[in-house]
């Protein structure tokens, strides 16, 4: 499997939304990783369906939406009709995970489950035939520019074991500190899409950050 890259719009310039989103799509990245926030389940707030839904028309590639919201079954019907293409929940937001991702794929859409740094590869035994996407948080959820937390690369490597031995096609996501000092790490360990937010846009030319950032792998 080829190495997909999904920057993060967290940390992108909103005034100019339009403008990198094309830069990071003409270097090369694979999805637009979308983090939505709600207060509740992480302190932040970003956005909801409306902003999506601009962001559809503005980009060509697929948009994955990454949910840090309590009751993620309320809100599945609206991102999908903004235009989400995948949607990851958190594992730790819902108690109906495996109904849920039946109805984001009902929906049309690729359905994900995310872990943040606490929560056991095991709990995912039960889920794993029903996932299209396994998101290894390897920070805290909530904000950009975090220190990447080391026990995250055990955590792959055992996602990873678990993909291969009952659903090779599910994708594993890793979101969250990952930047040209451990980008090759994390694939090493099994990820096969990269989150990267700050990595990305901070420098003011996502564009080359990522170009570099795709050399490097
Ligand atoms: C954190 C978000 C991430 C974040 C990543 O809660 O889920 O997607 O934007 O940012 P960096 O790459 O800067 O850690
Ligand atoms: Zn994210």
């Amino acid at each position: 499997m080829t190495t997909k890259i999904a920057p993060s719009l967290l940390s992108a310039d909103f005034a100019r939304i339009g403008e990198e989103i094309a830069s990071v799509e003409s270097a090369g990245a694979a999805y637009l990783h979308v983090d939505v926030m709600d207060g509740r389940f992480v302190p932040n707030l970003t956005w909801g369906p409306k902003i999506v839904g601009d962001l559809r028309r503005l980009a060509q590639l697929p948009l994955d939406c990454h949910l840090m919201i309590e009751e993620p079954e309320r809100q599945i019907e609206a991102f999908r009709a903004a235009g989400a293409d995948l949607m990851t929940f958190h594992l730790e937001a819902t108690a109906h995970a495996q109904g849920l991702l039946g109805r984001i794929r009902a929906l049309g859409a690729k359905a994900g489950v995310a872990i943040c740094p606490q929560t056991p590869v095991a709990l995912l035994e039960d889920l794993i035939d029903d996932c299209d996407l396994v998101l290894v948080m390897s920070v805290n959820p909530g904000r950009a520019g975090q220190r990447f937390i080391p026990r995250a690369m055990e955590k792959l490597r055992q996602a990873r074991a678990l993909i291969d031995r009952r659903n090779p096609s599910c994708e594993l996501e890793v979101d969250g500190g990952i930047g040209e000092s451990n980008v090759r790490d994390v694939v090493a360990a099994g990820a096969n899409v990269v989150v990267m937010g700050s990595a990305i846009f901070d420098g003011g030319d996502p564009g080359g950050a990522l170009r570099r950032l795709r050399a490097l792998l």
